[in-house]
């Protein structure tokens, strides 16, 4: 067997981590990471039919049976994922119709999942039905997208509009806008089925006064969507109290439709 730690999926993995920290998006335990995995991608590091524990999700996913994600571990600090990965990090199968994962490397300490496993997963599922190239689902607590949660109207359309007049490269990295979820308790299976219903049509998903959600084909593109979106909450934040005297018109967006080559979301252009 090779080095797990090795692999270049655990490396993108830790880096992620370890970037998103270094960004503020996560502090104590905030913030999880689940990335969908291939048996190809894990077999060399992994025996996978040596399997160390099970552990109940609580939910049931048909469609994810027998596939592995390497997921953050529940109460764990995303600062310390490069110092222990092993602790911090688990690889898991789910098994009958996903109510049970495998665990097959990591939790090292006896830990387990994330306790937002459940919107993970339903999201996962969500977005492999947009796109089957989907292999990531991230959240994690940036402070302007939160702050924004309290002083911006939570309405989907309207909160896309104000992100996409923030930046000129709004529209072009999220043209399908971002779906705004209103506060709820998280850590559930009702939570989790919020969001995957938002995922059906946005790889953004914000949860008011908590944080967001992003998904996405691998871990950069992720990490940007979510980057892009903070980045225009945090010019929100700086501008909001204060007269406007500039924006970007609708008719510039369409400009950058053209020439990028990007539609926005039905309606959410005047
Ligand atoms: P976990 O430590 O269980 O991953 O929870 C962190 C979090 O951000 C909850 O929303
Ligand atoms: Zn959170």
């Amino acid at each position: 067997m090779r080095d797990i730690l090795k692999a270049p999926w655990m490396v993108e993995m830790i880096r992620t981590a370890t970037n998103m920290y270094g960004h503020g998006w996560d502090e104590r335990n905030g913030g999880n990471i689940s990335l969908l995995l291939r048996k190809e991608d894990v077999d060399q590091y992994v025996n996978v039919w040596d399997v160390i524990r099970t552990i109940p999700t609580g939910f049931s996913a048909p469609d994810l049976e027998g596939k592995y994600f390497l997921v953050t571990g529940t109460g764990k600090y995303f600062k310390n994922v490069q110092y222990a990965p092993e602790v911090n990090l688990g690889l898991v199968r789910l098994t009958e119709g996903g109510r049970t994962a495998e665990l097959l490397w990591g939790f090292a300490d006896g830990g387990k999942f994330t306790s937002e496993f459940p919107a993970h997963m339903m999201s996962h599922v969500a977005r492999l039905k947009v796109n089957p190239e989907n292999r990531v689902v991230m959240h994690c607590h940036p402070a302007n997208l939160l702050a924004m949660t309290y002083v911006h109207d939570l309405d989907s359309r309207s909160f896309t509009r104000t992100l996409w007049q923030m930046c000129t490269e709004c529209i072009v990295v999220f043209p399908e806008g971002v779906n705004v979820l209103p506060w709820m308790l998280c850590g559930t299976n009702e939570i989790g089925e919020a969001t995957a219903e938002q995922m059906e049509t946005a790889r953004l998903v914000v949860w008011s006064q908590h944080g967001i959600y992003g998904a996405g084909a691998d871990l950069d593109e992720t990490f940007g969507l979510i980057e892009t979106a903070e980045k225009a909450a945090e010019i929100y934040m700086k501008i909001a109290h204060l007269p406007r005297k500039n924006t970007i018109t609708d008719a510039q967006m369409h400009l950058l439709e053209d020439h990028f080559g990007v539609k926005a979301r039905e309606g959410w252009l005047d």
